[in-house]
């Protein structure tokens, strides 16, 4: 057999090209009705009318995948979550119902410390088995590529058992994994009121090493107040950029504190958050080209108020949509969620969400120029959804319309 052929589609939808969509483009999807979609080596050969592929292709040479009555779109990327740790914090959601905060948790000792004492006790193998299902799952609701972040260890030998983890889950699941490491998600215990000199720590014994090693991509650093200010920030992502990893950061979520304006300082790959940008840190985002990642299902399970997607896609900024699945402020990697949240509450339009769960999450990712859309020459990673129109992602409410996942060419799950 040459290749793959997914014929008779009713469309086939996806942004178009090999970076971030920005502003207004965000709307601006290629849609081919009764379409087919040529695949060779796991690349995209040939999208097209059924009728012109099949004029110009020999198609008893290639493996036949039916979408007679149903739409194909590009596999989501989720550019930011923490999908691997250890344990639990199902009673801190339930006080967060009756009124403690995310913050207060934190500082009480819970939080993301609660997750880093169970993730220093699980042993590699319980990660990697508790990693593989999460993949396993998010792959089902349409999930190709995923990244990850550590921050879960806060010391040496957690921080690179999480990385070698995720390195090993990158070899073996059909799943695109990108690490980031994360060792500033919060200052651990061992240095509390000393978070210089925890900086300290992670640039002289735990970046390098994690250079070295070929463990991350991107560094990411919780913003915040009462977590990192923007100085240490700063000077953490100062010499991650030295060292040539890709900068994130976790931006604005719980206080308005300029952490979309030092992403725009620093040309960030990506801030993440923002549900507290400033109209300057907005502004900051569109001039120097950061994507904006909004995490709309963390904000909803935190019951803050959603970022504002419409103004920063109104002034011309490259919004990503990712899950943030994490163990604390939003275990979800429900895809129909997400979006319902995003168009619902967020007001976006579903043409924005889908490039903003696709190309724009490819380009959060420095990925943009392979994945992210269908195109020839692009990687095949691919969904057929149950309906005949990608409308169908936002009007089946927090219902999973993928039937087909297809990565790289190669059917990986159905769906009934
Ligand atoms: O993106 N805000 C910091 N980090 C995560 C939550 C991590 C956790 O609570 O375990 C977030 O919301
Ligand atoms: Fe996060």
């Amino acid at each position: 057999m040459k290749g793959v052929v997914i014929q008779n589609a009713a469309e086939v939808v996806t942004p178009v090209g090999g970076q971030a969509k920005f502003g207004r483009e965000m709307n601006d999807l290629s849609r081919i009705e009764h379409a087919s979609v040529v695949i060779e080596d796991g690349m995209i050969q040939a999208v097209d009318q059924t009728a012109v592929i099949a004029s110009r292709y020999d198609l008893r040479q290639y493996e036949r995948i039916d979408a007679a009555g149903q739409s194909v779109i590009p596999g989501f990327v989720d550019s930011h979550t923490h999908f691997l740790f250890g344990g639990y914090r199902a009673d801190e959601f339930m006080l967060r119902l009756t009124g403690s905060t995310y913050m207060e948790l934190m500082a009480a000792g819970g939080g993301i410390g609660s997750t880093v004492r169970h993730t220093r006790q699980t042993g590699r193998e319980e990660l990697y088995r508790l990693g593989k299902d999460r993949l396993d799952a998010m792959l089902a609701f349409g999930i190709t590529t995923v990244e990850g972040k550590s921050g879960y260890g806060l010391e040496r030998e957690t921080e690179l058992k999480q990385l070698t983890v995720m390195q090993a889950l990158a070899q073996d699941h059909p799943l695109e994994l990108v690490s980031t490491f994360m060792g500033a998600h919060a200052v651990p215990p061992e240095y509390r009121g000393r978070e210089e000199s925890y900086i300290d720590f992670l640039l002289a014994e735990v970046l390098p090493v994690v250079k070295e090693r070929g463990l991350a991509e991107f560094c990411d650093v919780f913003c915040e107040q009462g977590v990192f200010s923007l100085e240490q920030s700063r000077r953490l992502l100062l010499q991650a950029r030295e060292l040539g990893f890709g900068l994130k950061l976790h931006a604005d979520e719980i206080c308005s504190l300029g952490g979309a304006e030092l992403a725009g300082e620093l040309q960030a790959v990506s801030a993440e958050h923002l549900l507290h940008a400033s109209k300057d840190g907005i502004q900051a985002l569109a001039r120097n080209r950061v994507i904006a990642t909004l995490l709309p299902s963390t904000a909803f399970c935190l019951n803050e108020p959603f970022a504002a997607a419409r103004s920063m896609i109104d002034s011309g900024c490259a919004v990503a949509l990712a899950s943030d699945f994490n163990p604390g402020s939003c275990f979800s990697y429900s895809v129909p969620l997400l979006l319902a949240l995003a168009c619902i509450k967020m007001k976006m339009t579903a043409e924005e969400a889908l490039t903003a769960l696709t190309l724009n999450g490819a380009a959060a990712l420095n990925r943009a120029e392979r994945l992210g859309s269908i195109e020839p020459g692009k990687q095949a990673d691919l969904l057929i959804l149950k309906y005949p129109s990608y409308k169908f992602l936002i009007y089946h409410t927090g219902i999973n319309v993928v039937q087909k996942v297809i990565k790289k060419g190669c059917l990986l799950c159905t769906n009934r």
